[in-house]
């Protein structure tokens, strides 16, 4: 079993870069590694599975065992006319879809450039461009922290949803997930209805149904690093809220308010608000406030400008006030902030 080593700074785990450190901490680089770790956990007063760190904000030291996800590994089998990935949960999330475009292979290609592991892709159902996890979801396999056992989940098992599934909801914390299974396909078209790809195919003079995963996903690559920050450069975790969903009736009259606000019809009765936007209009693209910034390409994105948590937490605080006294919206974070 892998060493569990004592008072170990997080900052080079976590893309906050946030300087806390953890009591106990450990990585794991099989099952079997897991499952003997399993039998030592009620020595520490909690635990904390961690992937890439990269949607996460450590509030200060943890003071229980950090287990570092290192199960790597991954295997591409045909079944039901599809191609079927399975993934180490901590593969990393963007070489496993660059493996899969290398391959020729549709169906994971608008998340390129998503950071941190395969095996917390599932956990929030990472989306963007137009795609999330759940459209290409097969199957995954977890260890029950509480006793050891391996079991799989099957799609309808995980209750995907809009940054959401049953491992943020009843399952949090108790299981570790160790792989994850995707169905892919050699045959396919490029989804492309999202606005910026549009533009991009425009401005590259790509013809649409001649466009293969591995272009699709240089584009997508390229929207990101023009208005996402480097976490290596700018510590962040990538949109800090959710996007609001408010009644039709409320969008409707903050629309006459403010004409200018982005909103997504998600039913006859739901509608989805662009947090960016609302924290935009507000004035805070760009500005910083002791230690953190609102990021000036995109305003959903906070900034450890050397402020560490603390910074980070206030400056949420007061968009989530000025959001919710001008517009009645409450900003929900995405990130998980580990008190
Ligand atoms: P971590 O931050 O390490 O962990 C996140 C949560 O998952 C924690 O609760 C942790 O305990 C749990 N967890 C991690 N691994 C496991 C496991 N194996 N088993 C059980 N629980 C586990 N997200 C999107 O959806 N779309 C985007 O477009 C996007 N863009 C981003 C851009 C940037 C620049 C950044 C920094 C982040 C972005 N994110 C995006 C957020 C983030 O990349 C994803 O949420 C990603 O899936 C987190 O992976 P991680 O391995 O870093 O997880
Ligand atoms: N907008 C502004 N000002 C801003 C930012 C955005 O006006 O400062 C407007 C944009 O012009 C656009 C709209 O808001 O009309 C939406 O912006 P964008 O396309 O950048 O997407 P987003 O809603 O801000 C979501 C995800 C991202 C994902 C992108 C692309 C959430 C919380 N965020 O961002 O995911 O990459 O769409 O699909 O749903 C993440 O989860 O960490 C993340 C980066």
């Amino acid at each position: 079993m892998s060493e569990i080593k004592q008072n170990v700074s997080l900052k080079p785990f976590n893309t906050f870069q946030i300087d806390a450190r953890a009591a106990y901490f450990c990585e794991i680089h099989s099952v079997t590694e897991l499952q003997q770790l399993i039998k030592r956990l009620d020595e520490f007063p909690r635990f904390l599975v961690l992937g890439g760190g990269s949607n996460l904000l450590f509030c200060g030291d943890y003071n229980g065992l950090v287990i570092h996800n290192c199960i790597t590994g991954h295997s591409l089998a045909k079944a039901d006319g599809q191609q079927i990935l399975t993934l180490g949960s901590g593969e990393n999330w963007h070489e496993a879809v660059q493996f899969s475009v290398g391959k020729g292979l549709y169906g994971i290609e608008n998340l390129a450039l998503i950071p941190g592991t395969a095996g917390a892709a599932p956990i929030q159902n990472i989306g963007a461009y137009g795609v999330e996890l759940k459209d290409v979801f097969r199957s995954l396999t977890a260890v029950d922290l509480s006793n050891g056992s391996l079991r799989e989940f099957s799609l309808a098992e995980c209750r995907f949803a809009y940054r959401d599934s049953i491992f943020k909801q009843e399952a949090a914390d108790r299981y570790c997930i160790t792989s994850v299974t995707l169905n892919l396909s050699t045959e396919g078209q490029v989804k492309t209805a999202y606005g910026e790809i549009e533009a991009e195919i425009e401005r590259r003079s790509l013809e649409k149904d001649a466009m293969t995963p591995k272009d699709m996903s240089e584009i997508i690559t390229a929207i990101r690093q023009r208005k996402l920050p480097d976490p290596a450069e700018n510590p962040n975790a990538g949109s800090f809220f959710k996007n609001p969903v408010v009644p039709r009736e409320q969008a409707e009259e903050l629309k006459a308010r403010f004409p200018g606000l982005v909103s997504y019809p998600l039913s006859d009765h739901q509608v989805k608000l662009a947090s960016g936007w609302l924290i935009d209009n507000l004035g805070w693209k760009g500005r910083s406030l002791n230690g953190a910034r609102v990021h000036d390409r995109q305003a959903l994105v906070l900034v450890n400008e050397g402020g560490g948590a603390p910074a980070v937490k206030a400056l949420a605080e007061r968009i989530q006030r000025e959001v919710a006294d001008t517009y009645g919206v409450k900003l929900e974070p995405e990130p998980r902030w580990v008190e």
